[in-house]
């Protein structure tokens, strides 16, 4: 049987719409039925075989996808659903699983903490407790099948005050794209098998 899928993405400044975009390619190239759908405009989605729901960080997982998860964790607690996280701190995890959940780091853009004991604010945010942790909590009727986390963008000329204040003094990360799509398609094609 042909799956159909259900891509749906937030986004902040625009990049994670591209990505999600790239995972849909992916998934249709390995004859895939696929919707790519903003979140704001997704209506009813009963009737999707899986679910990749792709958002950045931005201070947690962005607010409205942490929210309409909340709001409809009950109605997907028993299909295949997968999270997809862009960002631009993350700490290179020991272990590839967080809480029984399968997890993807995109290897180019892993760091290692200078004192893993004493972990600076930036690090701090790229702990996958910070990035998975409390958003798994939140939406406890889903355990995702995976969660990928790639590197996002940074242009600050797309950010309001709040936001270049935000990554100037607690992300301290440099801007540029640094979204690496071998490593999204890998993850994407890996998907479908999963989601069997
Ligand atoms: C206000 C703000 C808060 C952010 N918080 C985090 C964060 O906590 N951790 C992180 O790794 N990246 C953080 N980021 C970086 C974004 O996740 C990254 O730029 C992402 O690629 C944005 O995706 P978008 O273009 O789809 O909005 C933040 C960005 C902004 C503007």
């Amino acid at each position: 049987m042909t799956k159909k899928i259900l891509v749906a993405y937030a986004t902040n400044a625009g990049s994670t719409a591209e990505v999600a975009e790239a995972v849909g390619k992916t998934l249709s190239a390995n004859s895939t039925e696929v919707d790519v759908k903003v979140l704001d405009n997704l209506g009813d989605i009963s009737a999707y075989d899986g679910y990749i729901f792709a958002a950045p960080m931005i201070i947690g997982w962005h607010k409205g996808m942490r929210e309409y998860l909340a709001a409809n964790q009950n109605a997907l607690a028993d299909k295949p659903v997968a999270y997809l996280i862009t960002l631009l701190n993350m700490l290179k995890a020991e272990e590839e699983s967080f809480d029984g959940v399968p997890v993807f780091q995109d290897p180019t853009h892993v760091k290692v903490p200078a004192d893993p004991a004493k972990l600076n604010p930036a690090e701090q945010h790229g702990s996958l407790q910070h990035l998975i942790g409390d958003m798994l909590k939140e939406v406890p009727a889903i355990k995702p099948v995976s969660v990928g986390l790639f590197g996002g963008t940074l242009d600050m000329s797309k950010l309001n005050l709040f936001g270049k204040l935000f990554i100037r003094f607690i992300i301290r990360h440099p801007e540029g794209d640094f979204r690496n799509w071998d490593a999204i398609n890998e993850w994407a094609g890996s998907l479908p098998a999963m989601m069997e």
